[in-house]
């Protein structure tokens, strides 16, 4: 990879950062400015204008031990690269880097966001082709109501778990409980097995001291979905994948359930979060959703546009050399989709501070073939659990200071770590207006962790309607008294 020289700021007194700057504290090896360490976490948006003042669209960058990439800042050419997929490969064997040593991927902490894996990610061409249509068949299958109504159904109860108390911390609470229980319903999972593998799912993004062995359990239980669908399919994004004419082998098919709960969790969750935290700090935002001049589903694509759940999509590599944005880019060179910058460039929102309602042209999900397949559902489970959370609780309130809310940060995203919020008591809604469950699962397999037990204190939750088959409340209350008690 050739990095431009960065006499380019020595040799113009105009274009050398002041001092402070986060583009100028953090450069590393060549100049290149660090995409990671706390000047990159503590303020992205800054680094990625110093870096589009100094370079243009296209500015070299450092990522975690001081490997180099491009980050492309520009919109037309963030939309460029990913949608010239012949000139630009999805597949990480064809990064130079490998080959030179510039990592080392035994101990590299960027491998799960740039090591191979035989997934649709990591392919091209027809292989992607053939991995993708099964992905997308079986996200298409559900009908976009039932989906609702599912989520309808967890948002009302997980509100049910804090509403008689006036307040919560809604990250942990509601926005990273949301997305992932809707992930793990669509994927097809026993109710036995939800509400574990709801909690070391969540784990395993944390990167705590359990996250191994969190993504351990979490692989086992897909292994343990993907046997037990072979033998019993349902309407479920498992037994889908199996089935389709694109013949995924069982590795494949556990390799992209976990994908889907990866690529699909975090996401939502930081998007949801994001648009509550505007909600409850920003007058003029919560103002327009209130006075209807601004619809939900508006404000949600609002957010999409100004804090891009993912900022920098992993990775694209030049199959050959090429120029773009004035960089000579060499074949082998690792590019970074800079979706949060593309979004605030100029050339296309030459006002950032105006609203941008009716318009989806945004970077969110990236674009050309690999483009977010899931952004429907993401959209759906952001639009409805919101709506549920302001209409129960239309006075919520922040209950901190503003400048107490802290992130979560990395060289691809930033994670509210917690919104806090009070607002008037009231009683839970209970479960009155439900449509009926499906049958009770198959009992639980050897082989798998059973789910955790409840303690034997926890108190009742809500009633069981008259008709309600018995087991179906197992998991789900089992859930629900483990998040009263904390
Ligand atoms: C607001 C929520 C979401 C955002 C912002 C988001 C964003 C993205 C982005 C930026 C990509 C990378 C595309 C690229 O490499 O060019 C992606 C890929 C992907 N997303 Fe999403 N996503 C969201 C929700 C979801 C959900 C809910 C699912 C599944 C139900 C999902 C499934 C996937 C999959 C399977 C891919 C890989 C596609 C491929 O490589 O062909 N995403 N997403």
């Amino acid at each position: 990879m050739t990095l431009p020289a960065h006499e380019h700021a020595a040799q113009d007194p105009g274009l050398v950062p002041p001092p402070g700057c986060p583009a100028h504290a953090a450069t590393g090896p060549g100049g290149a400015a660090r995409l990671y360490g706390p000047a990159a976490e503590t303020d992205p948006m800054g680094l990625y204008e110093e870096l589009r003042a100094v370079h243009g669209p296209v500015a070299p960058v450092l990522l975690d031990g001081d490997v180099r990439a491009w980050l492309v800042l520009g919109y037309n050419e963030n939309r460029d690269v990913a949608t010239r997929a012949t000139q630009f490969s999805r597949d990480p064997r064809v990064w130079h880097g490998w080959s030179t040593g510039e990592i080392d991927p035994a101990t590299s902490p960027l491998m799960p966001m740039i090591g191979w894996r035989p997934d649709c990610v990591c392919a091209d061409g027809e292989e992607h082709q053939r991995l993708r249509s099964a992905v997308t068949a079986s996200l298409d299958q559900f009908d976009h109501r039932g989906i609702r109504r599912r989520i309808n159904r967890f948002a009302h109860e997980l509100i049910d778990t804090f509403c008689e108390a006036g307040e919560a911390e809604l990250v942990d609470r509601f926005t990273e409980h949301l997305p992932m229980l809707t992930l793990i319903h669509l994927l097809g999972m026993s109710d036995e097995e939800a509400p574990k593998l709801v909690e070391a799912a969540r784990d395993l993004f944390k990167a705590t001291a359990t996250s191994l062995a969190s993504n351990a359990f979490v692989v086992g239980s897909l292994e343990h979905l993907v046997q037990e669908k072979r033998v019993k399919p349902g309407m479920d994004i498992a037994s889908a994948l199996l089935s389709h004419p694109a013949g995924l082998t069982d590795e494949e098919v556990v390799h992209h359930l976990r994908l889907i709960l990866l690529a699909g969790y975090e996401t939502t969750a930081n998007l949801m979060s994001n648009v509550l935290r505007m909600v409850v700090t920003d007058p003029r935002f919560r103002g327009s959703l209130a006075g209807g001049q601004m619809t939900l589903p508006e404000a949600v694509e609002q957010v999409l546009w100004d804090e891009p759940p993912l900022m920098v999509c992993p990775s694209r590599y030049a199959n050959g050399d090429t120029t773009l944005g004035g960089q000579r880019i060499m074949a082998g060179d690792m590019l970074l989709l800079g979706l949060a910058a593309g979004n605030m460039d100029r050339a296309v929102r030459p006002d950032p501070a105006a609203p941008v309602h009716h318009n989806r042209a945004h970077l969110s999900f990236s674009a050309g073939s690999h483009e977010c397949p899931g952004q429907d559902v993401g959209r759906i489970i952001a639009d409805t659990g919101i709506d549920i959370l302001l209409t129960r609780l239309p006075d919520i309130v922040l209950s901190v200071p503003e400048e107490q809310l802290s992130w979560r940060s990395s060289t691809w995203a930033r994670h509210l770590t917690a919104l806090p919020v009070s607002f008037a008591p009231r009683a839970p809604r209970g479960r009155q207006s439900e449509a009926p469950l499906p049958a009770a699962p198959a009992p639980h397999a050897a082989g798998v962790p059973a789910p955790a037990a409840a303690p034997e204190a926890a108190p009742a939750v809500a009633a069981r309607p008259a008709g309600r088959p018995e087991a179906w409340p197992s998991w789900w209350g089992r859930l629900l008294r483990l998040l009263r008690l904390r």
